[in-house]
């Protein structure tokens, strides 16, 4: 292939590349907009296809506009900034249409968000030195482990990169050594903050050793009341696992309060909670929706978290049971039953395609919801659910790649997939939620 060539884009594939057709090699260029006219640069050769970049745009999309953030031509995070909404939904629904096409279903309209910016309830940021030894924070350049410095992300709630911000301020003014990721020497690696729609803040310092942060508490806390909690997380490790096991509360509550529908649920460090709260409640009630539930159903919310679904499915069924491997969110989960009064459930600590087995023969299950990490479930999981021979299943994925995968294999054996509804969860993003129905034929 020559090296630049100028194109017309004529669609787009699953994650938002603009395709076009050289000599009947399929060539995906970032951030190309469908019918725009380009001049491209081939960053990236294969024997059927290819990637490019664009070099010029020579005539433009109505549907491209002015990127928000000023860092988002290198941050690897937001992948949708420099198009409009509209056609972030229409990539997200063909995402979806394209990779369940071989199932006959209803697939629904994607259930749009609301809010585009400020909608992440979890911020994670490394902390880095630049070349010239100052302090640097932002998230890492696509591809890479280089941070793009930045002083706030516009996806991430306001508050939370005023205290990020402040946090680096206080290291660069106190002079506190900071982790080398090269070398694996240094101390101070990466801060975390999540906040609930009850305005509750917990932090989360994450350093390479155990070190005193009394000033910086005081700091923290006398400047932003929000903050209940404040952790450190001790990870001494040269490992992509930011967070380790290994938390020491330093300043408040151990848990922060956050309310999900019908629901209070106090949240650990380590517990799973979606990210974007409205869509959460969107997403949830639509699961609840397909599952029909009534007073007579037995359940089981599979990867149940701190049981957030569980709780509120245990609101209108008989009896449920969730089935969660991390033990804090377990704590949370008990914890958070007695919260609300509700002694219709009972958590089970451990992986779901072992623990999934106490149950069977034990009594009969109506429904079970599943929403599994980006792996998808394990197959011995879903061997034991086709064994029971549950009437309906109710499928929360943040991954169509492995929900087509599973549901292939559950429609092989027996069950049929009845609909399936986009949720954006996770806008700017090419990330996409989906929750569908499955019944047994
Ligand atoms: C996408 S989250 C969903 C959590 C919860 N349903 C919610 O909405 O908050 C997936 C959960 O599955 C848990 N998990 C991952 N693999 C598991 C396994 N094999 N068995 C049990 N739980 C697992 C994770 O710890 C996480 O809490």
């Amino acid at each position: 292939m020559e090296k630049t060539y100028k194109v017309k884009i004529e669609s787009y594939d699953v994650n938002g590349y603009g395709v076009c057709h050289i000599d009947k090699k399929v060539v995906f260029v970032e951030k190309a907009l469908k019918d725009e006219e380009v001049i491209i640069e081939i960053t990236n050769e294969h024997k059927k296809y290819a990637f490019a970049k664009i070099v010029k745009i020579l005539a433009k999309s109505s549907h491209r506009q002015a990127e928000a953030c000023p860092y988002a031509r290198y941050c690897g995070g937001c992948d949708f900034m420099h198009m409009d909404y509209e056609t972030e939904c229409e990539i997200k629904q063909n995402k979806v249409k394209q990779t369940l096409k071989e199932f006959n279903y209803e697939l629904l309209d994607i259930i749009k968000n609301d809010n585009l910016y400020n909608y992440r309830n979890k911020i994670m940021v490394p902390v880095r030195k630049d070349e010239e030894g100052d302090i640097i924070y932002g998230f890492y350049q696509k591809m890479s482990h280089d941070v793009i410095p930045m002083d706030k992300c516009l996806v991430s709630n306001e508050l939370s990169n005023n205290i990020v911000s402040l946090i680096c301020r206080y290291l660069s003014v106190h002079n506190v050594s900071i982790y080398n990721e090269t070398a694996n020497t240094g101390l101070f690696k990466e801060v975390m903050v999540r906040n609930t729609s009850l305005n509750e803040y917990m932090v989360v310092l994450v350093t390479t050793a155990d070190f005193e942060f009394d000033a910086l508490i005081k700091l923290l806390t006398e400047e932003f009341k929000e903050i209940k909690s404040i952790y450190l997380n001790i990870n001494s490790e040269k490992t992509n696992v930011v967070l380790s096991n290994n938390y020491k509360l330093l300043y408040g509550e151990k848990k922060v309060k956050e309310k999900i529908l019908d629901n209070y649920y106090l949240v650990s460090p380590a517990t799973f909670l979606q990210v974007n709260h409205n869509q959460c409640e969107r997403l949830y009630s639509k699961a609840f929706e397909f599952a029909g539930l009534d007073k007579n159903m037995t359940v089981i919310d599979a990867y149940c978290g701190m049981g957030s679904i569980t709780l509120n499915l245990a609101r209108k069924a008989k009896f449920v049971y969730g089935i969660e491997e991390v033990p804090q969110a377990i704590d949370d989960a008990n914890e958070n039953m007695k919260l609300n009064g509700i002694s219709n459930a009972s958590f089970i600590c451990g992986k779901c395609e072992d623990k999934i087995r106490e149950i069977v023969g034990k009594e009969h299950i109506d429904l079970i919801v599943v929403d599994p990490p980006r792996k998808g479930c394990d197959q011995a999981f879903l061997d034991t659910v086709i064994k029971m021979g549950i009437p309906k299943i109710v499928y929360i994925s943040c991954n169509v790649a492995t929900l087509a995968r599973d549901i292939k294999i559950l429609e092989s054996n027996g069950y049929k997939l009845d609909k399936a509804e986009p949720v954006d969860l996770f806008s700017l993003t090419n990330n996409i939620e989906t929750v569908c129905l499955l019944v047994k034929k």
